[in-house]
């Protein structure tokens, strides 16, 4: 899986540039737009939240798990509804940066939780997060069912039976091209060097393929009741972020300033974040990936 490492160099490196660019509580998955692009962005992350609300049950009084909860979102969403929410992230800066919010988040590996560490829940939520759970090492060591079932088996100790599990997660789609041809060294703009370059972003991280392979990971233990797919609304979601990180601002621009150092010691830096391109965006349009809304029920 991508380790600590991994994802403080995703999220915690350029924390505050994402808070100024997409708001404190910034949502960093895909908006449910439901394909009207005259939505704005917040009013589809709202629609996210709802629909979560509804296919999970997010109601007053209930107790909700959120694996992966970057800068708290779903959990003050979750607070709104006088519901109580716990949260898990990896980032040490969304950590603190939830906490200064009031919400309830702990620094532990989502892979690891079950019902000892944190209680009993009514539901889990899981947005964005599940891309990390498996590394590109996992995948070429044949490991990668294992990692996502371990994590199935755990997770659902914690709700009852009949608890649901919303998964929202890129998944490799189907136009996605054999692991070995994947290069940073490959023509600029071909499949190979777009998916080397997300790899750059997302160090440590390998998707599923398809939804199949989750949802035949989650059995038994989880049985699937909805899946649909959010590949368009993600590459407008994408666009808005993109739109929102352009925007100037004299305290981006300084903290910037402050990365230059690291942008001039580090390629992997360089590519990540100063390609001028967004390698996802252009994955959705090709269909090497693919994104999905999932909701499990505990069966037993
Ligand atoms: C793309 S962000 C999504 C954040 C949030 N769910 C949202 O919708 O805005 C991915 C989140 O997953 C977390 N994450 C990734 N792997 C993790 C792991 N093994 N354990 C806990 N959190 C993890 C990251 O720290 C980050 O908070």
């Amino acid at each position: 899986m991508a380790d600590r490492n991994d994802l403080e160099f995703t999220y915690s490196l350029i924390d505050r540039i994402f808070r100024l660019s997409l708001g404190e509580l910034a949502d960093f998955s895909g908006a449910k737009y439901d394909g009207d692009f005259s939505l704005s962005l917040e009013q589809a992350q709202r629609r996210k939240h709802d629909y979560v609300a509804e296919q999970i049950g997010i109601e007053p009084g209930r107790r909700v798990l959120d694996l992966g909860c970057g800068w708290g979102p779903l959990l003050a969403f979750i607070r709104e509804r006088d519901a109580d929410g716990v949260g898990v992230t990896l980032s040490s800066a969304q950590a603190a940066a939830c906490r200064r919010h009031g919400l309830d988040v702990h620094i532990a590996d989502a892979r690891r939780v079950d019902r000892e560490s944190f209680g009993d829940f009514d539901a889990i939520a899981s947005l964005g997060a599940f891309e990390h759970f498996c590394s590109p090492a996992d995948y070429e060591a044949d490991r990668q069912d294992e990692v996502y079932r371990r994590l199935f088996e755990r997770i659902a100790t914690a709700i009852p039976v009949d608890g649901r599990l919303y998964l929202q997660t890129m998944v490799f789609g189907r136009n996605m091209i054999p692991y070995e041809e994947i290069s940073i060294d490959a023509p600029r703009d071909s499949d190979a060097w777009y998916l080397a370059l997300m790899g750059r972003q997302f160090p440590g991280s390998w998707l599923p393929f398809g939804k199949e392979q989750i949802v035949s990971a989650a059995e038994p233990s989880l049985r699937l009741v909805s899946a649909v797919s959010g590949r368009l609304d993600y590459i407008e979601t994408i666009k808005q972020w993109r739109r929102r990180f352009a925007e100037p601002s004299l305290r981006k621009r300084l903290l910037k300033l402050r990365l230059v150092p690291r942008w001039l010691t580090s390629s992997d830096f360089r590519l990540a974040f100063t390609s001028g391109v967004s390698a996802n965006s252009v994955c959705f349009e090709r269909e090497l990936l693919d994104h999905y809304r999932l909701v499990f029920e505990r069966a037993r």
